[in-house]
């Protein structure tokens, strides 16, 4: 089967201004590093990764929300990386984006029917009784009241605003939808309502999704495969399965070491020493040479400094870019 979506080597780097007040500098700021990604139509797969590793713009390098500084994404078969401004209008309906914040990503003057409609609006829609069914249909879809149609997004808790954040994203029934961390600023009660609000429209609409989470937690049940970042680059992937019961890359398996254990018999062992990271992460201004992870490695080996592990590929496709990993 054709992929939905396929990057290589994706590539974002942000210009910053670095030095004293007297000696400023421009500096690339690695945030996303030569990414190779494929996205099967129909799956979700969770990108995992600490804060600032470059999930974000990852996600919005894929939809074309920021451009690239190098590589490529092909979307259902059409190249988007160059594609001139009208073109790209054409393919955006089928990739859309969820936020991770719910309270700053919708404008406060519009109403909930207004701020739903408006990208069948954008897309060439008239405003009429047809888009209006539209907007009541998505409503019901993630579980609004109708009447919340002419309210605006102050009057809504989170969880409720993340769901007209869905709505808005959906309703022009789209084929990839990038949710970036959207739980992650609501409350723990309300996340897994979202969670599986969000699996639900999965299997109702045959989405396929690309969720993004700080940690690993959050995917575990949502993904069917799940990819793992550190500073800009994908470290690991592997399907769910696979990830979670036998990460590879020291990296994956610190981070699982610190999800959150519910069974009280693993909750006293908490993180091994082997798998415990120290140390804060790298900038992206000037990451660590060979493997990024290696000032922090628990395994790391003189090679680690000098040489980047390539990814290799085991026999179930499982992925990771680890010295460690047999070739
Ligand atoms: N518009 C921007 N200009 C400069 N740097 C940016 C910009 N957006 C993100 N960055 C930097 O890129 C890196 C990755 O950011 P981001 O993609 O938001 O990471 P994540 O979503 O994993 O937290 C960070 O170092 C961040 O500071
Ligand atoms: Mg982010």
């Amino acid at each position: 089967m054709m992929p939905l979506l396929e990057a290589n080597g994706l590539t974002k780097h942000y210009e910053v201004e670095t030095g004293g007040f007297f000696r400023r500098t421009k500096t690339a700021l690695r945030a996303v590093d030569g990414v190779d990604l494929t996205i099967e139509p129909g799956e979700t797969l969770g990108l995992v990764g600490e804060s600032g590793c470059g999930k974000s713009t990852l996600g919005r390098l894929l939809i074309r929300l920021v451009p690239a500084t190098a590589g490529r994404v092909i979307f259902d078969g059409t190249e988007i990386t160059e594609l001139s401004p009208k073109a790209l209008r054409a393919v955006r309906r089928g990739m859309q984006i969820v936020f991770q914040d719910p309270f700053g990503a919708l404008n406060p003057r519009m109403s909930v029917e207004e701020t739903v409609m408006e990208p069948l609006l954008i897309h060439g829609s008239r405003r009429n009784a047809a888009a209006r069914e539209a907007v009541a249909r998505m409503l019901e879809m993630v579980g609004l009241p109708n009447s919340a149609r002419y309210r605006f997004p102050h009057e809504f808790s989170g969880g409720q605003r993340q769901r007209i954040g869905i709505a808005r994203a959906l309703i022009l029934r789209p084929k990839l939808v990038v949710c970036d961390e959207p739980v992650s600023a609501l409350d723990v009660s309300v996340q897994a309502q979202i969670v599986n609000l969000l699996s639900d429209l999965q299997a109702e609409l045959g989405l396929t999704y690309l969720f993004i989470a700080h940690d690993l937690g959050v995917v575990k049940h949502i993904s069917t495969r799940v990819a793992v970042m550190y500073l800009g680059k994908i470290v690991e992937v592997a399907d769910k399965r696979s990830l979670y019961a036998r990460p590879l890359h020291p990296y994956t398996q610190a981070l699982l070491a610190s999800v959150p254990i519910t069974h009280p018999a693993q909750r006293k062992r908490g993180p091994t020493r082997e798998t415990r990271i120290t140390g804060d992460i790298p900038t992206a201004l000037a990451p660590p040479s060979g493997c990024r992870f290696h000032t922090r490695c628990p395994h790391v080996m003189p090679v680690c400094r000098t040489e980047e592990p390539a990814m290799r590929t085991g026999e179930d496709g499982h992925q990771a870019a680890c010295h460690l990993v047999p070739g």
